[in-house]
């Protein structure tokens, strides 16, 4: 599902289910030691679809292990993104720095969020936004898909920036038809890396198998804003 809305230099890999076949390296073991089951699950699977997603760039399987901030370290020259939700769903997706400066993938299960929440993740525009999208398309959870569009541009972010974003740091704008959407940094957090000049990311959503997932794609060399 998630390759429909990344570009061919990029390489996803998912699975909705935990294969019994995935396993840990003894220092990601040791990362999850003292996690629950459920936790365990999703890090392992993540884990192998991303190894397998190396694989296809041409690289070896490697212990894939987060940072102080709980970012994925990727092998050199390699970029990426993972994510898991409830319900089973794993997605990895890499690419060879000199293709991509940054990926950000993210997937929620496609529901409305809890009541109060939308006020939480969306400045007053994307609310204001909101009825209209509604009314475009009645079939889509499109407050879900706002967090979900967030989590994305934040992982492809942070890894660049080392900057936390708030989700009122952002600004979501989805094209009223198609699967694009275009996310604004607000300035202040960052937008002083070169790729994030105008503070300005372009991304792509999808729905299917009960899931809402976006991505974020910024090329390299930059010709400008990301496109995915
Ligand atoms: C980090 C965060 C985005 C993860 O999203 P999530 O929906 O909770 O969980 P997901 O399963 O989709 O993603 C988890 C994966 O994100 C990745 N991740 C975690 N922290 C990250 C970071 N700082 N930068 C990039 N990727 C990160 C990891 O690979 C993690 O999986 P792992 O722990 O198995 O390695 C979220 O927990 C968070 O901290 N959000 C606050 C920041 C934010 O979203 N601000 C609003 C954006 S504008």
């Amino acid at each position: 599902m998630i390759e429909r809305i990344l570009p061919p230099y990029v390489t996803a890999v998912e699975a909705f289910t935990d294969p019994p076949g995935a396993r840990l390296f003894p220092e990601e073991r040791a990362v999850v030691a003292g996690a629950a089951q459920g936790r365990r699950r999703e890090f392992t699977t993540v884990r192998h679809c991303a190894r397998l997603a190396l694989g296809t760039l041409g690289r070896p399987p490697v212990p894939l292990l987060p940072d102080a901030d709980g970012a994925p370290r990727w092998p050199e020259g390699v970029v990426g993104s993972m994510t898991h939700c409830r319900g089973g769903y794993r997605a990895a997706a890499v690419a060879l720095r000199s293709a991509a400066r940054a990926v950000g993938v993210d997937a929620e299960p496609h529901r409305p969020l809890r009541d109060g929440v939308l006020a939480t993740v969306a400045r007053p525009a994307e609310r204001a936004r909101q009825a209209g999208l509604r009314r475009a398309d009645a079939a889509v959870c499109w407050d879900r898909l706002l967090f979900c569009a967030k989590e994305a541009v934040y992982k492809a972010w942070f890894p660049l920036t080392g900057v936390w974003l708030g989700f009122h740091d952002v600004e979501v704008d989805f094209e009223p038809r198609g699967d694009v959407f275009r996310a604004r940094v607000v300035a202040g957090h960052g937008a002083d890396e070169p790729a994030f000049s105008d503070g300005r990311l372009c991304g792509r959503w999808v729905v299917g198998h009960g899931l809402a997932a976006a991505a974020v794609v910024l090329p390299s060399p930059l010709p400008g804003p990301g496109i995915v």
